[in-house]
């Protein structure tokens, strides 16, 4: 994980773990956590106390169909899909079959039986969605490939109702977003993603920092309207 430089980095990672074993102490998620690193996948899920707000806001909203874009081993999945009534269900998008067989053996030792792990690049699966007309969506998740947050924004206005919410991860990369100079096409995808939710009429959004375990980045919060 990369930081900026003069950041106090271990104060954040030191009260993120105090938080998390307060607010988010949680024996299957750290087990999903344990079999996702087993299995090579990268140590990229949300963090504890991001994964318990997910759940928080999921549940206040009243969540019955949730969409997420970028399912890795399931971790931001199984925190979201506990939020959903016994008939709701989670519809999750990841493009490595490897990623969605991992999430899809900690899903089921979570004890969840209302969430489908689909394959395919969302750049596919988003507009066959919206071509077999399976949303509306009250909740949807982007959390995966950064230079495609902008389309899966344009799709997710396609596959939401009015009062539905959109969550997006990773929306400030270290403070990156402010370098209008920035070349890398993850950051301009971000920057693109932060413009569209800023300036469509159909959102009323807002985007949070975060200090923690995953260094500082942010999250973006927006209802349509
Ligand atoms: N939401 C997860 C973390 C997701 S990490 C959690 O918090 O637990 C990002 C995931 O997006 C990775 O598993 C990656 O394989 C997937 N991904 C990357 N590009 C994608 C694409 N174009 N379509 C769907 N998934 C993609
Ligand atoms: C990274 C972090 C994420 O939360 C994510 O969804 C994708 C990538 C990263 O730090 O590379
Ligand atoms: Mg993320």
């Amino acid at each position: 994980m990369s930081r900026s430089g003069g950041e106090p980095a271990q104060l954040w990672t030191d009260v993120d773990a105090h938080l998390a074993a307060m607010f988010a102490d949680d024996d299957a998620l750290q087990a999903a956590l344990n079999a996702s690193r087993a299995a090579g996948l990268p140590d990229i899920a949300v963090s504890a106390v991001q994964g318990k707000l997910l759940h928080i806001i999921a549940r206040a909203a009243g969540a019955r169909a949730i969409l997420e874009v970028g399912t890795l081993g399931g971790y931001s999945a199984i925190w979201l899909a506990r939020a959903l009534p016994a008939d709701g269900r989670l519809l999750t998008l990841e493009a490595d079959a490897h990623h969605a067989d991992v999430a899809r053996q900690n899903i089921e030792r979570a004890g969840l039986a209302n969430v489908e792990v689909r394959v395919g690049v969302a750049q596919e699966t988003m507009p066959a969605l919206i071509a077999s007309q399976e949303g509306p969506f009250d909740l949807v998740f982007i959390d995966a490939d950064k230079d495609g947050y902008p389309n899966y924004l344009r799709w997710s206005l396609q596959l939401t109702h009015p009062g539905s919410l959109i969550i997006a991860d990773n929306v400030v990369r270290q403070g990156k977003i402010i370098d209008d100079a920035a070349n890398d096409p993850q950051v301009q995808g971000i920057q693109e993603f932060n413009r569209m939710l800023a300036s469509e009429p159909r959102f009323s959004a807002t985007v949070i920092q975060t200090v923690g375990i995953k260094g500082h980045d942010g999250l973006a919060f927006a209802v349509v309207l």
